[in-house]
């Protein structure tokens, strides 16, 4: 794409320009606008997605037609258009940065738990001439990011520059896209704020639920998907349009200083990251300073043990010696520092043999194509299936059975193929297809028009549906049936024992112990947990259900709003239109839902079941007790000290609250936990209330 060097605007330039001129005010204020967005559409399939979308001359067009309306009419001119980009921020090439002092890399231990530790000790002992009877080495032990390095220059306590590591003495100026950061302060605070210069190193990374949010964007519109949050992150710190880097959340913590002037440096690195931290830099919580090797090796195990849980992937640990005058005697060695080492973990990303795909069919019908791998040891645990999300996801990244795979598993998300290794096959294999026949049920596969997703018809008949749904139905946000785990469904459902939902409350103990594994106590565990369901709440009940589009927070909404089960189920898409948050998808998918027979009958047959829950007369009825929360959107971010997720927000509804996923400026208050990510930075920006627990409680408390 060339269209931001002038050179490109040539004969078509004198046409657009006369056009402009014979414009409306209006007129010209709409085509601008539409410009825009035709612009900043393609650009970003261009730049981000590596999937030009228009050739080159096409767009040029478009954006002489930009220049020209600008020009005829100076006030529609507005920062964020396309055309304020030209020779300003939009960075053709980054310019070299020197780095004053190196930015080395470390050397890695990637031995089993102790000797990596013990090895590293047992040098610096050497090194440093210490005998026998010397006291343990003090070490600074911290998380080794998976992003990229980044060195922050700080000038009187102003960000001047921002490089990347480079080959570690020249780097790139990335300054116009890591200030899209919002996590990196422009301006220190406390004595960082005095120091003349003051370069700061750390990590540049992507959280991992900011990574799944991006794919899943992509994914819903058919897009190229991201491989890592790394590569995502390195990739985006590289972009050329800073205003795309700000679509991609970034985060950042510090981990060390390089040049500085004015500035004490603390004693010991420990400090030193105090310091950062205090001057308002992001630092990691999980660090620690620590005894000797095995002061070492049981921070290795503990956060070992706790790297799933991390919001962000680490691909190991970093040791450093604590105190800043012994790394000094210790010195480096080949562009490696003698006083720190890195200790891996297990790596996230392996590669391995596709043998099969297989089709999930899931409780909507949904059917997702499954990896069964050559089973292979990654992050942390042994890996044979992985989803390959979609057909289209697969085509695009060219996996057929047979190929080298590329699996990722970090943290709780499921295990995915998220590419393959590029080489020659053996033979033609043909390309996968979706069955056209449900793998389980035999009825149907349907896609609907522009839709990615191919689905079973088979509904309820369909046993992988059948299975699917009365775990949901089960679920613990829904009927909350303790001991209904998928083993005992799988029993039920392949028996013919259970064949719909309310043939559950239908099952006796001879029935169950008539199950293989079942003994008499499961049983008469299973019967009791059944009787406890039946008195639940309308909310729970929808949910339940397991109608499509309508999720916790809906089914809450919706049983709000009619208070009876009967008003909703003769509903028309009219009236449940006028439910807060539902809109025409939604309000078509309950309606069809309940225009079913056998649906009806489903409930009915609940009911009689003995499932019952209280109702009122809906929205216009008066709320239970003291509503302080009323009209108020409330946002959770991180972990609460004694409130779960949850808790909270069940507390929040009781006062009348809504509780949404994301900040906006119609957001009331915050309320921030331990670990709160980008939607405190977001928060922030927008200047909102930020409340921790306590604030929250005391809000609840409050009485009109
Ligand atoms: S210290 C002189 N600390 O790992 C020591 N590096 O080769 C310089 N990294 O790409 C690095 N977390 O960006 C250090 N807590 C941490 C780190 C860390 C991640 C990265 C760093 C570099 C590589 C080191």
């Amino acid at each position: 794409m060339t269209s931001s060097t002038p050179a490109t605007a040539t004969v078509s330039a004198a046409a657009a320009a006369s056009a402009a001129a014979s414009l409306t005010a209006d007129q010209a204020a709409a085509r601008a606008a539409e410009l825009r967005d035709q612009l900043h559409h393609h650009a970003h399939l261009y730049y981000v997605l590596d999937t030009p979308s228009l050739p080159d001359a096409a767009y040029d067009q478009l954006f002489q037609e930009l220049q020209a309306i600008e020009a005829a009419h100076p006030a529609l001119r507005t920062p964020d258009s396309p055309t304020q980009r030209v020779g300003g921020a939009v960075l053709d090439v980054f310019d070299p940065v020197r780095h004053v002092v190196p930015m080395l890399s470390i050397r890695t231990e990637t031995d089993t738990e102790a000797s990596g530790a013990e090895n590293f000790d047992a040098r610096v002992r050497r090194e440093l001439d210490l005998g026998e009877q010397a006291a343990p080495v003090e070490y600074a032990a911290e998380l080794k990011f998976d992003g990229l390095a980044i060195n922050l220059r700080y000038e009187r306590g102003v960000l001047v520059q921002a490089a990347t590591r480079g080959n570690g003495e020249t780097g790139e100026d990335v300054t116009q896209n890591v200030r899209t950061i919002s996590q990196i302060p422009l301006r220190l605070t406390g004595d960082g704020a005095k120091a003349a210069v003051l370069e700061v190193r750390g990590e540049v990374y992507m959280r991992r639920d900011d990574f799944e949010a991006l794919n899943e964007r992509q994914r819903a519109a058919n897009e190229k998907t991201f491989v890592n949050p790394r590569n995502t992150a390195a990739g985006a710190i590289r972009q050329l349009d800073p205003a795309l880097v700000r679509q991609r959340p970034l985060s950042f913590f510090a981990y060390g200083i390089g040049e500085t002037q004015g500035w004490d440096i603390p004693a010991t690195h420990g400090a030193m990251i105090d310091a950062l931290g205090s001057y308002g830099l992001p630092v990691n919580a999980d660090r620690a300073v620590v005894r000797g090797a095995a002061g070492l090796v049981a921070f290795h195990r503990e956060i070992g043990e706790k790297r799933d849980a991390l919001p962000f992937d680490i691909d190991g640990v970093v040791y450093k010696v604590n105190s800043r005058e012994l790394q000094r005697r210790l010195g480096f060695v080949s562009r490696e520092p003698r006083w720190a080492v890195a200790h891996k973990y297990p790596a996230q990303e392996q590669v391995t043999k596709l043998d099969r795909i297989d089709i999930q069919v899931g409780r909507t019908g949904k059917l997702t194509p499954v990896a069964k791998l050559e089973p292979v040891f990654v992050g942390g645990t042994t890996v044979s299936n992985a989803t390959l999300h979609n057909l289209f996801e697969m085509r695009r990244k060219g996996i057929r059975v047979g190929d080298q795979v590329i699996i990722r598993r970090a943290g709780d998300v499921i295990p995915e193929v998220v590419g393959k290794v590029d080489a020659a096959r053996a033979a033609y294999v043909p390309n996968f297809r979706m069955p056209r026949h449900c793998p389980v049920c035999g009825s149907d596969v349907a896609r609907e028009p522009g839709n990615i997703e191919f689905r079973c018809t088979g509904g309820i008949f369909c046993p992988a549906q059948r299975k699917q749904a009365l775990l949901h139905f089960a679920g613990r946000r829904a009927m909350d049936i303790e001991g209904l785990g998928d083993k005992l469904v799988d029993q039920l459902v392949d028996g013919g024992i259970v064949t719909s939902l309310p043939g559950l409350y239908k099952l006796g103990v001879a029935k169950l112990t008539a199950l293989e594994r079942m003994g008499d106590r499961s049983a008469l565990n299973l019967i009791d947990a059944l009787e406890k369901s039946k008195h639940t709440t309308l909310a729970r009940f929808l949910f339940a259900l397991g109608i499509r589009q309508v999720g916790e927070t809906t089914a809450k909404d919706l049983a709000k709003h009619f208070g009876r089960m009967d008003a909703l189920m003769s509903a028309t898409e009219e009236q449940l239109l006028a439910v807060k948050d539902v809109g025409p998808i939604v309000a078509r998918s309950i309606a069809a839902f309940f225009a079913e027979a056998h649906n009806r009958e489903v409930v009915e047959q609940l009911i009689a079941a003995g499932v019952s829950f209280p109702e009122s007369d809906g929205a216009a009825a008066a709320p239970a007790g003291p509503q302080p929360l009323a009209g108020k959107t409330l946002v959770l971010t991180g972990t609460l000290p004694t409130l779960s997720r949850d808790e909270a927000k069940e507390l929040i509804e009781a006062a009348g609250g809504k509780v949404s996923g994301s900040v906006s400026k119609k957001t009331s208050y915050l309320i921030a936990g331990e670990e709160a990510g980008s939607k405190l930075d977001k928060a922030r920006e927008l200047g909102l209330t930020i409340l921790d627990e306590a604030g929250l409680q005391a809000l609840l408390a409050a009485t009109e």
